[in-house]
């Protein structure tokens, strides 16, 4: 089947008629809806599919057993996202495999076409989830502890999804998962051709700041009795965006939480979650010394309290350059760029499996909003790109 029809079908999936945009939480209806029309796209093509208590799948190509070269992204989303970000890796994946069988390629290793659950951690909160557990990085017991929004664990989201929760853990999917290769919309204005082939991957952190105060009448408390954790807030998101900017680095405060949440009391408590990210480990960690000093500090001056959680931490991502070299000499010459985005292949790549990752070009940069975009003729330049990568790895 043509990529463009393809795209059509998936893209439909989850479309929100107000914005454009795409909830798909891990696991969720809409989710679950991608996730059941790649199975029917795997049955359609006879793909045999092996899945993992989490819900990760594969969908292979040639021999059932031995290790594969496997290609796939993510068809999870955050929340009000893109249509590109996750299943542009997935459907290209699909159509490159059409690609290959209609030229009558033979595969020297089976192909795999991998489809990695709440890779944006947009319900529960943990980047890369479905990855992590498989890979071992997040235990079993850790995971089962992650509750969403409404308080629904993940145990129970499992178990509404018809997965048994008593297989979640490292998975077998890994053992066949001989080279793995990404397939992914760019997300900051870096590439200028049409695709380009990744060097690495920004190591990214996310942590809770807990800010603790009085709660008050709005009306009757004097400024200068107050003690505001929203002001605390406030000042530390001004923080943390100049020492990023100072830094080169990123910072953002795109989640908060307020308590009791009325226009009309002072709050007693804020949440807010900080995702930061740097080029390197040693500035990631000097940027959040400094956004932790500086919002101590103001805490101390506003009489509230502050404290800050760790709940996730990606580390650098190298990709080998032995792979990455040889993706580019099939793309002759292809340009070579970092990301600041997370993936699913950068754990896969802190496993030991050799992993590369190719970029579509995004002519916008913008993404994590239904405004992402990519040109149809990239989109088509990238399943050109990836057939020609996979018949290379997989001869
Ligand atoms: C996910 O794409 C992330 O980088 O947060
Ligand atoms: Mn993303
Ligand atoms: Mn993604
Ligand atoms: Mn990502």
């Amino acid at each position: 089947m043509s990529f463009e029809s393809l795209w059509a079908d998936e893209s439909a999936i989850g479309r929100s008629p107000d914005t454009g945009g795409y909830t798909r939480g891990g696991w969720s209806p809409t989710e679950r809806e991608a996730t059941h029309w790649f199975l029917d796209q795997c049955a359609a093509r006879n793909l045999q599919v092996e899945s993992d208590g989490i819900g990760n799948l594969i969908a292979w190509w040639g021999a059932s057993d031995g290790p594969g070269v496997v290609t796939g992204s993510h068809l999870d989303s955050v929340i009000d996202g893109g249509a590109f970000d996750g299943p542009l890796g997935v459907v290209s994946a699909l159509a490159a495999v059409d690609q290959l069988r209609a030229e009558g390629f033979e595969p020297g290793v089976p192909i795999g076409i991998g489809a990695f659950v709440e890779e944006e951690g947009s319900r529960f909160g943990m980047p890369c989830l479905g990855s992590r557990v498989a890979a071992g990085v997040l235990s079993a017991e850790k995971a089962l502890q992650l509750k969403d929004r409404a308080g629904v664990g993940l145990e129970e989201a499992l178990d509404t999804a018809g997965l048994d929760p008593a297989r979640v853990g490292p998975s077998p999917l890994l053992r066949r998962m001989g080279t793995f290769v990404e397939l992914h919309v760019e997300q900051g204005r870096g590439l200028t051709a049409p695709v380009g082939v990744a060097s690495s991957i920004w190591p990214h952190g996310r942590f809770r700041f807990t800010f603790g105060g009085e709660a008050n009448h709005a009306g009757t408390t004097l400024m200068e009795d107050r003690h505001d954790p929203m002001l605390t807030y406030a000042m530390t998101a001004l923080a943390a965006n100049k020492q990023a900017r100072l830094a080169g680095a990123r910072a953002t405060f795109g989640r908060l939480s307020v308590e009791p949440n009325g226009t009309n009391a002072v709050p007693s408590q804020v949440t807010a979650w900080l995702d930061a990210r740097a080029a390197d480990t040693a500035t990631l960690e000097s940027l959040l010394a400094a956004i932790t000093k500086q919002a101590t500090e103001r805490a101390e001056r506003d009489g509230t309290t502050l404290e800050v959680t760790p709940e996730s931490v990606s580390p650098i991502v190298d990709f080998p350059a032995g792979l990455r070299d040889r993706l580019v000499n099939v793309l002759d010459g292809a340009p070579v760029l970092p990301t600041g985005a997370g993936h699913d292949a950068g754990v896969f790549s802190d496993a030991g499996i050799p992993t590369a990752m190719l970029f579509v070009r995004n002519p916008t940069g913008i993404s994590h909003s239904p405004a992402e975009y990519a040109e149809m003729d990239d989109c088509l330049a990238g399943v050109d790109a990836l057939a020609a990568v996979l018949k290379d790895l997989a001869k």
